[in-house]
């Protein structure tokens, strides 16, 4: 056996064989089965992405109207999982009460049967149309009041707002948030798709697969970045205290947050693409002085930072998105956590299509034939 050599964070190193999405990190180029991201976000809806992203295959007219119907019939949770997630602390973080829900799917569904397609095609639906229910029943809940149940004439974007917001948005903000999700679908070997794919392995159910995935979404070097680039933003507070906070920043050897990438060395398609979205948010409902801090940095960024390949990353614009649309921002994360299901269910399929249990090797750097020393001697 070849020895290789350990690599930090597994960089350059491949952990699978997929087909479901490509990076070009030199050329700022993403596509999903082979569709630039770009074409997807202009002409596509986030369920026929979804579709395309599983199936390997964009659907014909009947087959994405049966999906978008089987979608709409599951969207409703059990009143024993409203139950459950009425006991959750409203102070919890709406990523570890969505881990949780997600994983408790599984007690309800708990009939595997991986081998069966129709299992397949049910748990996806399953996963896609509960996901964002439970999201924003927790939201609801934890201000103390009740859930409200989704609405069949309202499209999966538009209904997951209206349950959020307890009001219809209107058609252009639907529309700019199924981008959103579009946008975050899916993205290669990351972290939580990493992590979906080694629970995969072990030929568990899709609900624990979607639960590893939602925690190690959570964390601030992942999906956890978009919020804190809103607390980053509010605390420069001003275009003036861009430089000086960068420069205070930079000194102290701090991340920028919403900014680098292991893949990218140019600015993020999708930052550009989000950029736009919240051009034309500010058009229609007014400009965000928070808007023009980003820019300024972004600019200072690049200045400083550019030549080591440190551009805007996913995160960096979505939040103010997202903020425009009076979204709260610990919610960030899990409307992440919604879009990335479609990438991590991809993987999962995948996965299990041509399985082999993960289980990698390690550099052992402890002692070996150490003695045990008795407790009244240590
Ligand atoms: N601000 C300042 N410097 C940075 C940043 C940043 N945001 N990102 C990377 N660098 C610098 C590092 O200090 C390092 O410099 P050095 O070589 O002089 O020591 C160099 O660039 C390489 O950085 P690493 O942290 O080693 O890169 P890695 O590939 O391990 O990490 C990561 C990538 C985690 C995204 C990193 O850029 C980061 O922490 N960014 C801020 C958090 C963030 O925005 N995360 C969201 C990522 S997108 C997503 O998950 C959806």
């Amino acid at each position: 056996m070849t020895l290789c050599e350990y690599k930090p964070g597994l960089e350059g190193i491949p952990a699978a064989q997929s087909s479901v999405s490509y990076v070009d990190g030199q050329l700022g180029i993403l596509e999903y089965r082979g569709i630039r991201i770009e074409e997807l976000a202009e002409k596509s809806t986030f369920l026929e992405t979804s579709y395309l992203l599983i199936w390997g295959v964009l659907p014909t007219k009947e087959e994405l109207e049966a999906f978008e119907h089987e979608i709409r019939y599951h969207r409703r949770i059990k009143y024993r999982i409203r139950d459950m997630m009425k006991c959750f602390p409203e102070s919890g973080h709406p990523m570890d009460a969505l881990q949780a829900s997600a994983a408790a799917l599984g007690l309800f569904y708990s009939r595997r049967d991986l081998h069966n397609p129709a299992y397949i095609r049910g748990a996806v639906v399953r996963l896609l149309a509960k996901i964002p229910t439970m999201v924003a029943a927790f939201q609801l809940m934890r201000k103390g009041n009740d859930p409200v149940q989704p609405r069949d004439d309202l499209g999966y974007s538009a209904n997951f707002l209206y349950m959020l917001n307890e009001q219809e948005p209107d058609p252009l903000t639907a529309r700019i948030f199924d981008i959103c999700l579009t946008l975050h679908a899916e993205h290669t070997m990351n972290a939580s798709t990493f992590s979906s794919r080694v629970t995969a392995s072990t030929l568990t159910d899709p609900y624990a697969v979607m639960a590893s995935a939602v925690g190690t979404l959570g964390g601030p070097l992942h999906g956890g970045a978009n919020e804190e680039v809103i607390s980053m933003l509010e605390e420069i507070g001003s275009v003036e205290n861009v430089r000086p906070f960068l420069d205070d920043r930079l000194e102290r050897k701090a991340k920028i947050m919403g900014f680098g990438h292991r893949v990218y060395k140019v600015k993020d398609p999708r930052a550009t693409i989000l950029q736009y979205l919240v051009q034309q948010l500010f058009e229609s409902f007014g400009h965000d002085k928070y808007y023009d801090i980003a820019v300024e940095l972004e600019k200072a960024v690049e200045e400083k930072l550019g030549q080591k390949g440190i551009y805007p990353n996913v995160d960096f614009y979505s939040g103010l998105v997202y903020r425009k649309m009076g979204i709260p921002i610990d919610l960030f994360t899990p409307i992440f956590a919604i879009a990335r299901v479609a990438g991590w269910l991809a993987h999962w399929k995948e996965q299990i299509e041509e399985n082999r249990i993960y289980r990698p090797t390690q550099v052992y750097t402890g002692l070996h034939e150490a003695s045990y020393i008795p407790i009244e001697q240590r």
